[in-house]
């Protein structure tokens, strides 16, 4: 027999109120990337469809996956856990599928060997959900069993009475649920807002699929804590630092040389090979890629950085969407913006700027200079003080310098011009119009020396 079908439901229209913010909540970031790009990561290789509700700051989120511009529903007003269910519902049934995941969108830990143990439950239940034994159950649905040890109902901790419920089990509700569709849908219109929040939610499905003899399961996860939800700034730093954590150290397991590890931070996204050396304190983001023999040195931000074999970041590096090739040489105090590209042995040296521009091979800027919409051959040397002014205050336009050029020190290059190969620009010079191969261009008043007037008592 073939599993059945499963779709999932990703819930992630609240506003989050505890996190005191105009963001929604499923965009706050965990090492740079929101919180609901960790939940569709875990997701993806164990389901390949999943709606997500949104509803407070709907448009953000949207915009945040526009992968996913199909898979979104809105929840208008949030009503509720149960309520975002219903809201989801039509597009569940139009789904086909059998079965429906429901995962709570603030729980970013949340791992795919979880959800996998959620799917695997198909087939033998009405509703299954995961539950947890933490230290501390905070506000989490109390899971409440009879004497035989079988689920009975989630009550909400505010909705909690001893009385009525019996002593706490300190077994609580880790937000990720399992429906059969076929046999809770009638349940969906049943949903009540009664109680303590005034709404609608998705817990009571436990109780009322076990008062109508329906089969309820708990997959117990122990103290598990990836399937935490973050309510506040306070999980929210709490998860981060784990999952920090978790990324350096299983990557100095991996081969890849990290000192001071406690103060790097590398992204859930960033790959790096074994045999990289990264030194703390640093912070790499996004889609960077570091290479074997690649080295970055300490006081580094890098976002979207290819780090080729053979280079060396040194100090105070600020990277965004750079590539720098094998052997080459960055700062220290450089700034690589998006589009830089250092070729093969290129050097670019304090207090440098470069913006979508090519450093060729072997080719050197080794101080105070900016580099913008410019490309540059092999063998060249920028002087210090050497400046593309590529834009007039309505457009940009681009410099070229060819291979095995100098410029001179303290130049400006005035866009659109070209240096031609083995030119030499003279210091000082502010060249406006192109210079040809082999030639030397030289734009500068001309020194004149005339005596000096001195005071008598001088
Ligand atoms: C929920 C569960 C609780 C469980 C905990 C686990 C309910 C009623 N309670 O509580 O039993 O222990 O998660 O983390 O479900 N959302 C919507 N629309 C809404 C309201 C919420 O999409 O109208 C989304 C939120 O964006 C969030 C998720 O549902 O991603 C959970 O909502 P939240 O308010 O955080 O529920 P908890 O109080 O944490
Ligand atoms: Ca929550």
């Amino acid at each position: 027999m073939s599993n059945p079908s499963v779709t999932a439901v990703i819930l992630a229209a609240g506003k989050g109120t505890r996190m005191h913010s105009d963001k929604p909540k499923v965009l706050q970031t965990l090492l740079n990337e929101p919180m609901l790009h960790y939940v569709y990561a875990a997701l993806k290789p164990v389901l390949d469809t999943a709606l997500t509700v949104v509803g407070h700051g709907a448009e953000m989120v949207e915009a945040a996956f526009p992968d996913k511009k199909d898979g979104f529903v809105v929840q208008a007003e949030q009503l509720g856990t149960g309520h975002a269910l219903q809201v989801a519902w039509d597009a569940v049934k139009a789904s086909g599928a059998e079965y429906c995941m429901v995962i709570n969108g603030d729980t970013p830990l949340v791992t795919s060997e979880a959800l996998s143990r959620l799917a695997d439950v198909a087939g033998c239940c009405d509703l299954a959900f995961l539950t947890i034994t933490p230290k501390d159950p905070a506000s989490f649905g109390r899971v409440v069993r009879d004497e035989d040890r079988r689920i009975t109902a989630i009550v909400e901790a505010k909705d909690y009475d001893i009385n009525e419920h019996g002593p706490v089990t300190g077994e609580v509700n880790a937000g990720l649920y399992l429906l059969r569709v076929a046999t809770i849908e009638p349940l969906l219109d049943e949903l009540r807002n009664e109680n303590a929040s005034g709404e609608y939610y998705v817990t009571d499905l436990v109780g009322l699929a076990v008062s109508r003899g329906l089969r309820v399961d708990g997959v117990q996860c122990g103290d598990d804590l990836s399937l935490m939800g973050i309510n506040s700034p306070r999980e929210l730093a709490a998860a981060e630092s784990a999952l920090r954590r978790g990324i350096v150290y299983d990557l100095l397991d991996k081969g890849v040389l990290i000192h001071n590890p406690e103060t790097v931070i590398i992204g859930p996204e960033v790959n790096v090979e074994p045999g990289a050396e990264i030194f703390g304190h640093c912070e790499i983001y996004g889609r960077s890629t570091v290479k074997r023999g690649a080295r970055l040195g300490s006081y580094t931000y890098i976002t979207d950085g290819v780090f080729e074999p053979g280079c060396d970041v040194r100090q105070f590096c600020h990277i965004e969407g750079a590539h720098v090739g094998p052997g080459a040489w960055v700062g220290p105090y450089a700034r690589l913006r998006p589009g830089a590209v250092l070729k093969e042995g290129a050097r670019v040296g304090n207090f440098v700027e470069m913006k979508k521009a090519v450093l060729g091979e072997g080719s050197k800027a080794s101080h105070l200079t900016y580099l913008g919409d410019t490309e540059v051959g092999a063998g060249a040397n920028i002087g210090a003080g050497t400046i593309t002014c590529n834009y007039d205050g309505k457009n940009k336009f681009k410099t070229v310098i060819g291979d095995g050029a100098f410029i001179g020190s303290n130049t400006a290059l005035v866009a659109p011009v070209t240096v031609g190969r083995n030119a030499l620009v003279g210091a000082g010079s502010t060249i406006t119009k192109d210079v040809p191969d082999e030639g030397a261009g030289i734009a500068r008043g001309k020194q004149v020396n005339i005596k000096r007037r001195l005071k008598k008592s001088d």
